[in-house]
């Protein structure tokens, strides 16, 4: 019996997900996404093409790989048809290597109107949702109203969606928020016609079976480690378990089944949408890392906060997500910077620490070391052994600092512009 391996998000997510599974893929048999929905947005690149993909895995550019959108996922058949339209051209295989889980739950039109309101009843203290019905799709789930793709089977399935989007709406009654459902529907409704050509199966039986018959599984994280509902900044988090214990729940197998867990991070840190942001640099230096990591959301356009390294925040994750390896991506956006801050730990209220904490009524300054940048451009670089002495060391200094191995330091976007160590 095989393993499967987890890829997941340390920091607020963008780590570099989609590029680093799609790089991987051709050492797995099945890539599967456990969580989340098209508030994801990986990009990959290769041949000169770029992709963003929101609901369907990673693998999917590589022939002969199954693919499987997993129970924890919630699926918006909108963006799903938008997805495979735009998939097509490249793909003529998509209907016999795509899987959706019977168990998988659908965002609803009403879901992402639900998401506008809440957003805006929040006013100051809005999460910076990405709108996409994320957090009324799971509210369902968990309250057990939730509607599943095993639903679009059914005779009654617009029954079933009329009585929840009567319920939706009268919530909405009690917000101020101007929309027109029909507007969204249409979209919808051909999303489910063509949801319904694709296998929808047990998926939890299919992956269990291939690991029984030997076969390599991937699970694809989304979103990121500190973006997690019980471990992120809460609330500033989305609302589903993006941590390797929901890759378990989120695609029905044991927590014996799991084999590695790669842990990827931005060689400096992100964050889209509001919360806490220890190291960030609300300033030129943030500004510079914007325009050379290209720091504008995949979903939604937006900029992207940015800031230094955090190493308590990192050691967290990797504590709370069993990390056994770690990848390192985007160190060619930090060539051209004479240093380079380390956050190291945290002065609280006086006191030094590298306990990561996100109580905002804490007072917490980022206590950094100061280490040598470098001005090569390395994205041309094909082994590890060819990078500056300078990265290398900061490598060293990360490694040191978790005690993991970072055996994947990817220097560009395209796939080709990934160093395996090993
Ligand atoms: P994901 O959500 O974790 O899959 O990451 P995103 O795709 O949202 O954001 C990562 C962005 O960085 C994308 O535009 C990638 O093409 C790009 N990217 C990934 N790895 C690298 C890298 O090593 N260097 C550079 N410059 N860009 C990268
Ligand atoms: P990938 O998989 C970065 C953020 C949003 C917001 C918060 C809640 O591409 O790394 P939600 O729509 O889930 O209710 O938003 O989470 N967020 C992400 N940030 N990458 C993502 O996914 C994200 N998915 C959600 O910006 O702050
Ligand atoms: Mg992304």
């Amino acid at each position: 019996m095989t393993k499967i391996d987890i890829l997941l998000g340390l920091q607020w997510g963008d780590e570099g997900k989609g590029k680093i599974v799609d790089a991987l893929t051709p050492d797995y048999d099945i890539i599967t996404r456990f969580q989340g929905g098209p508030n994801a947005g990986h990009t990959l690149e290769f041949n000169d093409k770029k992709f963003i993909l929101h609901t369907i895995p990673s693998g999917i550019f590589h022939p002969g790989k199954i693919n499987i959108i997993g129970n924890g996922v919630v699926l918006d058949p909108e963006v799903f048809k938008k997805e495979i339209n735009m998939l097509s051209s490249e793909n003529s295989e998509l209907t016999s290597k795509l899987i959706i889980s019977s168990k998988a739950h659908l965002i609803l039109p009403t879901h992402r109107i639900l998401d506008a309101a809440y957003e805006k009843a929040k006013g100051k203290l809005k999460i910076g949702s990405t709108l996409k019905g994320i957090s009324p799709a799971y509210t369902d789930k968990a309250s057990r109203n939730g509607v599943r793709v095993a639903d679009i089977l059914k005779d009654n399935f617009r029954e079933i969606y009329n009585s929840n989007t009567e319920r939706h709406l009268a919530m909405l009654a009690g917000y101020d928020l101007e929309f027109n459902l029909s507007e969204f529907e249409e979209g919808w409704f051909e999303g489910i016609e063509l949801l319904k050509q694709f296998k929808i199966a047990n998926t939890e039986y299919l992956l269990n079976d291939s690991l029984n018959e030997g076969k390599k599984i991937l699970a694809e994280g989304a979103q990121g480690t500190l973006l997690d509902i019980d471990f992120g900044s809460y609330p500033y988090v989305t609302s589903s378990n993006t941590i390797s214990a929901g890759a378990c729940s989120g695609m029905g197998v044991s927590p014996k089944a799991i084999g590695e867990i790669f842990g990827i991070f931005k060689s400096y840190c992100t964050r889209v949408g509001s919360g806490p942001f220890p190291t960030e640099q609300d300033n030129d230096l943030g500004q510079k890392l914007r325009d050379q990591g290209v720091e504008y959301g995949s979903t939604t356009g937006r900029p992207r906060r940015c800031g230094w390294l955090d190493i308590p925040a990192l050691k967290y994750s990797c504590m709370i997500n069993g990390v056994t390896r770690l990848f390192m991506t985007k160190a060619d956006v930090l060539s051209g910077f004479e240093k380079i801050q380390i956050c190291t730990s945290y002065n609280i209220d006086g006191k030094n620490t590298d306990v990561f904490s996100f109580d905002d009524d804490k007072n917490i300054e980022p206590v950094y070391t100061e280490v040598d940048g470098w001005q090569e451009n390395i994205s041309a670089c094909k082994h590890y052994n060819e990078l500056p002495q300078a990265l290398k060391s900061y490598i060293r200094t990360i490694e040191e600092a978790t005690g993991l191995p970072i055996d994947i330091v990817s220097v560009g976007p395209d796939r080709e512009e990934t160093l395996f160590r090993t």
